[in-house]
């Protein structure tokens, strides 16, 4: 009987496999033939997120028949809890979006101390959006553990490894596979945000203090009608029903959680 199920789990498993990595498998079946004098099966490349970086990126984002394009930077620091993703035109975000869909301005997310804040600099505004707890903290360091390897290809002139973070809406994952490798070239939150990262940009190390500063006279609180709302009320019931329990207490609300939802930024 326990063989049986034993066959019958590696006969499913083995399904799934040919199911997940069919439409990778030129890639998959290239890099095999490639390593294969060195490598042994099942030794994928494992993507790197740096803990302490800055990177500058464009991303392109489609809703319904709308497509905007921005240029932007992302400075991370998981050592020091701080993140800030600056794009030249606010539109394509979702944050920045609901708090002023007609304008073109810059927006600016800042994670800083477990609060994320939303800041326009041309039109000197700034508000606090939501917290750790309402899924607002820095991006999960580990948010790549999850990741399948689905090959190589090339991109940006580089040769690159790539992988798919499933969840409810898969993001497909680039970085350099040439040296330097393990360098972010592309972030596709599948279907409608593209972000290319320019991997001649990256530089390691941490975020300096300057630039995770809280603009002075920062509102308490982001309009009624923005998404961060909406991410404070999912917050305050989740807190009331109990539902963040001890054990994660100290990671709250993963953006791997959010990553899978598909409609959160990853940046
Ligand atoms: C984004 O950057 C890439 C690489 O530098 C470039 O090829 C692409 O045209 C850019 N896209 C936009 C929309 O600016």
């Amino acid at each position: 009987m326990a063989c049986f199920q034993l066959k019958h789990g590696l006969f499913v498993a083995f399904i799934v496999l040919i199911f997940v990595f069919q439409p990778h498998g030129t890639a998959a079946t290239a890099r095999k033939q490639l390593d294969g004098a060195t490598a042994a099966v099942g030794q994928d490349p494992k993507p790197i997120w740096h803990r302490q970086f800055s990177i500058d990126f464009n991303e392109t984002t489609k809703l319904l028949w709308w497509r905007w394009s921005t240029e932007g930077s992302m400075l991370y620091d998981a050592l020091q809890q701080v993140e800030v993703v600056h794009r030249a035109n606010g539109k394509g975000d979702r944050y920045c979006l609901s708090i002023h869909p007609r304008s073109d301005a810059p927006c600016t997310h800042l994670v800083v101390s477990g609060q994320r804040y939303l800041i326009f600099p041309e039109l000197g505004e700034c508000c606090k959006c939501c917290s750790s707890a309402g899924g607002c903290g820095i991006l999960d360091p580990d948010w790549l553990d999850a990741a399948e390897y689905t090959g190589q290809t090339t991109m940006q002139g580089r040769t690159a490894d790539s992988w798919t973070i499933r969840g409810l809406q898969p993001n497909n994952y680039y970085a350099t596979a040439d040296v330097p490798v393990g360098i972010p070239l592309e972030l596709d939150q599948l279907p409608n945000d593209y972000i290319t990262f320019h991997p001649d940009t990256l530089k390691l190390g941490p975020v300096s203090p300057k630039d995770v500063i809280v603009p002075e006279g920062c509102a308490e609180k982001c309009p009624l009608t923005s998404v961060c709302t909406i991410l404070q009320a999912k917050a305050s019931l989740q807190a009331a029903l109990g539902w963040r329990g001890q054990g994660r207490g100290a990671k709250p609300s993963s953006s791997r959680a959010e990553l899978s939802g598909g409609a959160a930024a990853v940046v």
